[in-house]
Protein backbone atom coordinates (compact mmCIF):
# COMPACT_ATOMS: atom_id res chain seq x y z
CA UNK A 1 0.00 0.00 0.00
CA UNK A 2 1.32 3.37 -0.66
CA UNK A 3 0.04 5.99 1.69
CA UNK A 4 0.11 9.78 -0.13
CA UNK A 5 -1.00 12.73 2.26
CA UNK A 6 -1.13 15.86 0.70
CA UNK A 7 -2.36 19.26 2.35
CA UNK A 8 -5.51 19.10 1.24
CA UNK A 9 -8.59 17.70 -0.36
CA UNK A 10 -7.85 19.83 -4.04
CA UNK A 11 -4.24 18.48 -4.22
CA UNK A 12 -5.18 15.53 -3.49
CA UNK A 13 -7.65 15.22 -5.62
CA UNK A 14 -5.79 16.65 -8.55
CA UNK A 15 -3.17 13.92 -7.94
CA UNK A 16 -5.92 11.15 -8.55
CA UNK A 17 -7.82 12.57 -11.54
CA UNK A 18 -4.26 12.89 -12.86
CA UNK A 19 -3.48 9.46 -12.60
CA UNK A 20 -6.75 8.17 -14.54
CA UNK A 21 -6.26 10.88 -17.48
CA UNK A 22 -2.76 8.69 -17.63
CA UNK A 23 -4.36 5.80 -17.49
CA UNK A 24 -7.21 7.06 -19.92
CA UNK A 25 -4.52 8.66 -22.53
CA UNK A 26 -1.63 5.34 -22.08
CA UNK A 27 -4.91 2.83 -22.55
CA UNK A 28 -7.63 4.13 -24.54
CA UNK A 29 -9.74 1.10 -23.93
CA UNK A 30 -9.33 1.33 -20.14
CA UNK A 31 -12.10 0.02 -17.82
CA UNK A 32 -12.39 2.23 -15.15
CA UNK A 33 -14.13 1.18 -11.47
CA UNK A 34 -15.88 4.24 -10.53
CA UNK A 35 -17.42 5.47 -6.91
CA UNK A 36 -19.79 7.72 -5.91
CA UNK A 37 -20.33 10.10 -2.70
CA UNK A 38 -18.70 13.59 -1.76
CA UNK A 39 -14.63 11.50 -2.06
CA UNK A 40 -14.89 11.53 -5.54
CA UNK A 41 -16.14 14.72 -6.36
CA UNK A 42 -13.41 16.71 -7.17
CA UNK A 43 -11.79 14.04 -8.98
CA UNK A 44 -14.97 13.93 -11.08
CA UNK A 45 -14.84 17.79 -11.66
CA UNK A 46 -10.82 17.90 -13.20
CA UNK A 47 -12.19 14.80 -15.01
CA UNK A 48 -14.60 17.18 -16.71
CA UNK A 49 -11.81 20.04 -17.16
CA UNK A 50 -8.75 17.52 -18.46
CA UNK A 51 -11.95 16.50 -21.36
CA UNK A 52 -12.99 19.90 -22.02
CA UNK A 53 -9.29 21.13 -22.34
CA UNK A 54 -9.09 18.19 -25.34
CA UNK A 55 -6.55 16.29 -22.30
CA UNK A 56 -8.65 13.43 -21.71
CA UNK A 57 -10.92 11.28 -23.85
CA UNK A 58 -13.15 8.60 -23.17
CA UNK A 59 -14.51 7.44 -25.85
CA UNK A 60 -13.37 4.40 -25.97
CA UNK A 61 -13.09 4.05 -21.90
CA UNK A 62 -15.96 1.39 -20.32
CA UNK A 63 -16.62 2.00 -16.50
CA UNK A 64 -18.38 -0.12 -13.76
CA UNK A 65 -19.46 1.80 -10.42
CA UNK A 66 -19.51 -0.31 -7.41
CA UNK A 67 -22.75 -0.10 -6.07
CA UNK A 68 -26.87 1.31 -6.28
CA UNK A 69 -29.18 1.51 -3.92
CA UNK A 70 -31.94 -1.31 -4.57
CA UNK A 71 -35.28 0.22 -5.05
CA UNK A 72 -34.09 3.55 -6.76
CA UNK A 73 -35.10 4.05 -10.47
CA UNK A 74 -31.91 5.61 -12.00
CA UNK A 75 -33.48 9.07 -12.55
CA UNK A 76 -33.80 9.32 -8.62
CA UNK A 77 -31.79 12.48 -7.72
CA UNK A 78 -30.09 10.12 -4.97
CA UNK A 79 -29.54 7.33 -7.20
CA UNK A 80 -25.85 6.69 -8.21
CA UNK A 81 -26.75 6.58 -11.75
CA UNK A 82 -28.44 10.33 -11.36
CA UNK A 83 -25.04 10.71 -9.43
CA UNK A 84 -22.86 9.81 -11.91
CA UNK A 85 -24.90 11.34 -14.77
CA UNK A 86 -24.93 14.57 -13.14
CA UNK A 87 -20.84 14.95 -12.28
CA UNK A 88 -19.54 13.22 -14.78
CA UNK A 89 -21.04 11.16 -17.75
CA UNK A 90 -23.28 14.27 -19.14
CA UNK A 91 -19.60 16.11 -19.47
CA UNK A 92 -17.31 14.11 -21.01
CA UNK A 93 -18.01 11.98 -24.43
CA UNK A 94 -18.26 9.02 -22.75
CA UNK A 95 -20.97 6.78 -24.72
CA UNK A 96 -23.62 5.71 -22.37
CA UNK A 97 -23.68 1.98 -23.49
CA UNK A 98 -19.76 1.87 -21.92
CA UNK A 99 -21.23 2.81 -18.27
CA UNK A 100 -22.39 0.46 -15.93
CA UNK A 101 -24.20 0.86 -12.77
CA UNK A 102 -25.91 -2.25 -10.44
CA UNK A 103 -29.53 -1.68 -11.68
CA UNK A 104 -31.45 -0.64 -8.56
CA UNK A 105 -34.88 -1.79 -9.95
CA UNK A 106 -33.91 -5.16 -10.70
CA UNK A 107 -36.39 -7.97 -9.83
CA UNK A 108 -34.05 -10.64 -9.99
CA UNK A 109 -31.11 -9.42 -7.61
CA UNK A 110 -28.97 -12.30 -7.97
CA UNK A 111 -29.33 -12.88 -11.69
CA UNK A 112 -28.24 -9.30 -11.87
CA UNK A 113 -25.38 -9.82 -9.77
CA UNK A 114 -24.02 -12.25 -11.72
CA UNK A 115 -24.84 -10.13 -14.55
CA UNK A 116 -22.61 -7.62 -13.40
CA UNK A 117 -19.68 -9.93 -12.82
CA UNK A 118 -19.94 -11.57 -15.70
CA UNK A 119 -20.06 -8.12 -18.04
CA UNK A 120 -16.54 -7.04 -15.87
CA UNK A 121 -15.16 -9.91 -17.31
CA UNK A 122 -15.90 -9.52 -20.42
CA UNK A 123 -14.94 -6.38 -20.59
CA UNK A 124 -11.32 -7.69 -19.54
CA UNK A 125 -11.75 -6.73 -15.74
CA UNK A 126 -11.28 -3.60 -14.07
CA UNK A 127 -7.77 -1.55 -14.42
CA UNK A 128 -8.57 1.15 -11.99
CA UNK A 129 -10.55 1.22 -8.96
CA UNK A 130 -11.45 4.26 -7.54
CA UNK A 131 -12.87 3.91 -3.77
CA UNK A 132 -14.03 6.32 -1.02
CA UNK A 133 -14.46 4.68 2.92
CA UNK A 134 -17.12 4.61 4.82
CA UNK A 135 -16.86 5.76 8.66
CA UNK A 136 -16.90 2.31 9.48
CA UNK A 137 -13.97 1.70 6.79
CA UNK A 138 -16.50 0.01 4.03
CA UNK A 139 -15.45 0.21 0.70
CA UNK A 140 -18.74 0.03 -2.10
CA UNK A 141 -21.25 -0.98 0.45
CA UNK A 142 -19.85 -3.66 1.82
CA UNK A 143 -19.87 -3.02 5.66
CA UNK A 144 -18.30 -4.72 8.44
CA UNK A 145 -18.76 -8.33 8.57
CA UNK A 146 -18.47 -8.53 5.25
CA UNK A 147 -17.06 -11.55 3.79
CA UNK A 148 -13.14 -10.63 2.30
CA UNK A 149 -14.00 -13.05 -0.48
CA UNK A 150 -17.51 -11.81 -1.72
CA UNK A 151 -18.80 -11.03 -4.84
CA UNK A 152 -21.53 -8.75 -6.43
CA UNK A 153 -24.54 -8.96 -4.08
CA UNK A 154 -27.38 -7.77 -2.06
CA UNK A 155 -26.46 -5.95 0.99
CA UNK A 156 -27.79 -4.38 4.13
CA UNK A 157 -26.68 -0.75 5.19
CA UNK A 158 -25.73 -0.42 9.04
CA UNK A 159 -27.60 2.61 10.32
CA UNK A 160 -24.39 4.73 10.69
CA UNK A 161 -24.03 4.15 6.90
CA UNK A 162 -28.14 5.06 6.03
CA UNK A 163 -27.35 8.42 8.10
CA UNK A 164 -23.73 9.42 6.88
CA UNK A 165 -25.52 9.10 3.51
CA UNK A 166 -28.93 11.08 4.27
CA UNK A 167 -27.50 14.13 3.32
CA UNK A 168 -28.16 12.92 -0.49
CA UNK A 169 -31.82 12.12 0.10
CA UNK A 170 -34.52 14.81 0.50
CA UNK A 171 -35.49 15.92 4.22
CA UNK A 172 -37.86 13.43 5.94
CA UNK A 173 -37.38 10.90 2.73
CA UNK A 174 -36.46 6.98 3.24
CA UNK A 175 -32.77 5.91 2.86
CA UNK A 176 -32.88 2.69 1.70
CA UNK A 177 -31.77 -0.19 3.61
CA UNK A 178 -30.59 -2.40 0.78
CA UNK A 179 -28.40 -2.17 -1.97
CA UNK A 180 -26.49 -3.91 -4.69
CA UNK A 181 -23.02 -3.81 -4.16
CA UNK A 182 -19.19 -5.13 -5.80
CA UNK A 183 -17.90 -7.38 -3.42
CA UNK A 184 -14.66 -7.17 -1.68
CA UNK A 185 -13.06 -9.87 -3.71
CA UNK A 186 -14.45 -8.05 -6.73
CA UNK A 187 -12.86 -4.77 -5.68
CA UNK A 188 -9.67 -7.16 -5.03
CA UNK A 189 -9.48 -7.99 -8.46
CA UNK A 190 -8.60 -4.86 -10.22
CA UNK A 191 -5.26 -4.41 -11.55
CA UNK A 192 -4.89 -0.88 -9.47
CA UNK A 193 -6.79 1.17 -6.84
CA UNK A 194 -6.87 4.23 -5.12
CA UNK A 195 -8.76 4.91 -2.15
CA UNK A 196 -9.65 8.91 -0.92
CA UNK A 197 -10.22 9.83 2.27
CA UNK A 198 -10.97 13.51 3.53
CA UNK A 199 -11.77 15.28 6.57
CA UNK A 200 -11.57 13.92 10.57
CA UNK A 201 -14.54 11.96 9.95
CA UNK A 202 -12.45 9.71 8.46
CA UNK A 203 -9.45 9.68 9.92
CA UNK A 204 -10.21 6.23 12.79
CA UNK A 205 -11.58 4.50 9.66
CA UNK A 206 -8.20 5.49 7.78
CA UNK A 207 -6.33 4.14 10.61
CA UNK A 208 -7.67 0.80 11.06
CA UNK A 209 -7.23 0.55 7.12
CA UNK A 210 -3.84 1.10 6.97
CA UNK A 211 -2.17 -0.02 10.16
CA UNK A 212 -4.61 -1.83 11.92
CA UNK A 213 -4.86 -6.39 11.46
CA UNK A 214 -6.63 -6.73 8.42
CA UNK A 215 -10.28 -8.25 9.11
CA UNK A 216 -14.04 -8.03 7.85
CA UNK A 217 -14.53 -5.77 10.86
CA UNK A 218 -12.76 -3.32 8.69
CA UNK A 219 -13.54 -4.15 5.07
CA UNK A 220 -10.63 -1.66 3.81
CA UNK A 221 -7.93 -3.17 5.44
CA UNK A 222 -8.04 -5.99 2.93
CA UNK A 223 -6.52 -3.52 0.45
CA UNK A 224 -2.87 -4.29 2.82
CA UNK A 225 -2.82 -7.09 0.71
CA UNK A 226 -3.47 -5.40 -2.68
CA UNK A 227 -0.51 -5.31 -4.74
CA UNK A 228 -0.86 -2.02 -5.95
CA UNK A 229 -3.28 0.34 -3.97
CA UNK A 230 -2.81 3.86 -2.99
CA UNK A 231 -4.41 5.95 -0.03
CA UNK A 232 -4.87 9.68 -0.84
CA UNK A 233 -5.36 11.41 2.14
CA UNK A 234 -5.86 14.92 3.31
CA UNK A 235 -4.10 15.77 6.23
CA UNK A 236 -7.47 15.66 8.19
CA UNK A 237 -8.18 12.06 7.72
CA UNK A 238 -4.53 11.29 7.79
CA UNK A 239 -4.78 12.33 11.61
CA UNK A 240 -4.37 9.29 13.37
CA UNK A 241 -1.99 7.69 11.56
CA UNK A 242 0.97 6.59 13.47
CA UNK A 243 3.54 6.51 10.74
CA UNK A 244 2.43 9.64 8.63
CA UNK A 245 5.63 10.94 8.49
CA UNK A 246 7.65 8.10 7.11
CA UNK A 247 4.54 8.12 4.46
CA UNK A 248 5.13 11.45 3.31
CA UNK A 249 9.04 10.79 3.47
CA UNK A 250 8.81 8.14 0.90
CA UNK A 251 6.41 10.52 -1.41
CA UNK A 252 8.38 13.26 -1.18
CA UNK A 253 11.38 11.63 -2.33
CA UNK A 254 10.01 9.88 -5.18
CA UNK A 255 10.78 12.25 -8.24
CA UNK A 256 7.78 13.71 -10.50
CA UNK A 257 6.85 10.58 -12.51
CA UNK A 258 6.54 7.89 -10.29
CA UNK A 259 4.25 10.24 -7.74
CA UNK A 260 1.01 9.45 -9.83
C1 LIG B 1 -21.16 5.37 0.33
C2 LIG B 1 -20.65 4.69 -0.92
C3 LIG B 1 -19.18 4.40 -0.82
C4 LIG B 1 -18.45 5.64 -0.37
C5 LIG B 1 -18.91 6.03 1.01
C6 LIG B 1 -18.20 7.28 1.55
O1 LIG B 1 -21.50 4.49 1.32
N1 LIG B 1 -21.34 3.50 -1.23
O2 LIG B 1 -18.69 3.93 -2.06
O3 LIG B 1 -17.07 5.42 -0.37
O4 LIG B 1 -20.29 6.31 0.92
O5 LIG B 1 -18.86 8.40 1.10
P1 LIG B 1 -18.34 9.88 1.14
O6 LIG B 1 -17.27 9.95 0.10
O7 LIG B 1 -19.52 10.71 0.78
O8 LIG B 1 -17.83 10.12 2.49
Amino acid sequence: MEIIIQPDRESASLLAAAKIARLVREKPHAVLGLATGGSPLDVYGELVRLHREGRADFAYVTTFNLDEYLGLPGAHPASYRHFMQEHLFRHINIPSGNTHIPEGLTEDVPEACKQYEEAIRQAGGIDLQLLGIGTDGHIGFNEPSSSLASRTRIKSLTEQTQQDNRRFFQPGEHVPRHVITMGVGTIMEAREIVLLAFGANKAEAVAATVEGPITASVPASILQMHPAAKIILDEEAAGELKRADYYRSVFASKPAWQQI
